[in-house]
């Protein structure tokens, strides 16, 4: 398996910038290996300028320096994109990011040419706390999933799934980071409401959220039995949990999710 030299993004929107800012933090690749491009150019240009990464003038130019591309456009944008550049993908591997798209409606795109990798990350990739997960196409190699699992090993927590799983991916930890970030809005604002200065409302708010996540994630036990540690008969964790459990907290989890699913599959069409 060989680092390739250069990689390609076509699309400079958020999820982008954000890959770029993950991968350059983490030094995983340095501003010179990467090249992005984007519709009308010009947030490809700022990126240029912010990062010190190379904006060039077409898909096409991108995609001939390089030998792996991110594919970063709308899922509107996507197929038509891939097929304006069919002849510059021959032999390439493309790895999309593009919610809803099929990998085999990709692959019939760069006309069988190609080799496709299907991949959902999340905002968090900036700050090297991501979460990324592969579908790999049929036309994938062993060695392009292990490149892909390389060059984006610093920034982001890697898992796989099979195509099928993937718009429950896109709903669970694509957008699950908004449902998260609505949830710390709203302890924030509590906070705030019942005295705490804005700026340490924020801290206890971010830092809350992570503790529950470590808990989970550094311990084997459920995230049931954990919150029963928390919560002694009648004491205040069970008076706000029984607030929660009336509204149905799960249940309208549960249907934020089932729309972000049925919205990824939408998207595919
Ligand atoms: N945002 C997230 O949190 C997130 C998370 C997971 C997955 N995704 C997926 O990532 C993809 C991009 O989302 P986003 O939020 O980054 O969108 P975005 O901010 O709207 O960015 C889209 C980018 O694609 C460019 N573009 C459009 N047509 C192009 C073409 N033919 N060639 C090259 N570039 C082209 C746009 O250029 P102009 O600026 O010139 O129009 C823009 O830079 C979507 O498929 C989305 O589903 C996003």
């Amino acid at each position: 398996m060989h680092k390739p030299t250069k990689i390609a993004f076509l699309g400079s929107g958020r999820i982008a910038r954000a890959l770029i800012q993950g991968l350059l933090k983490t030094e995983s690749v340095a501003p010179n290996e990467i090249i992005v491009t984007s519709h009308s150019g010009v947030s490809a240009k700022r990126l240029a300028e912010e990062f010190g990464v190379t904006s060039a003038t077409s898909n096409d130019q991108a995609i001939e320096a390089t030998s792996i591309i991110i594919l970063c456009t709308k899922p509107a944008q996507a197929l038509a994109t891939i097929t304006a550049s069919q002849k510059s993908l021959t032999n390439k591997l493309l790895v999309s990011m593009a919610t809803g798209i099929r990998s085999e409606d990709l692959f019939q795109a760069a006309a069988g040419k190609a080799r496709i990798l299907r991949a959902m990350p999340n905002t968090a990739v900036r700050v090297g706390k991501g979460t990324i997960v592969l579908s790999p196409h049929t036309s994938t190699t062993p060695e392009d999933f292990l490149l892909v699992k390389t060059i984006f090993s610093k920034s982001a927590t890697l898992e796989e799934v099979s195509e099928e799983k993937m718009d429950a991916v896109t709903a669970l930890s694509g957008s699950g980071p908004a449902f998260a970030l609505l949830f710390l809005e709203g302890l924030m604002e509590a906070g705030i409401k019942a005295s705490l200065d804005p700026k340490l409302s924020r801290q206890l708010a971010a830092h809350t959220l992570e503790a529950a996540a470590a808990l989970v994630l550094e311990t084997s036990a459920t995230p049931e039995s954990l919150r029963h540690e928390i919560s002694s008969p009648q004491g205040t964790t069970a008076a706000g949990l029984q607030v929660l459990d009336q509204a149905d907290l799960n249940a309208i989890v549960g249907k934020a999710v089932q729309a972000a699913i049925q919205r990824a599959t939408q998207l595919g069409r």
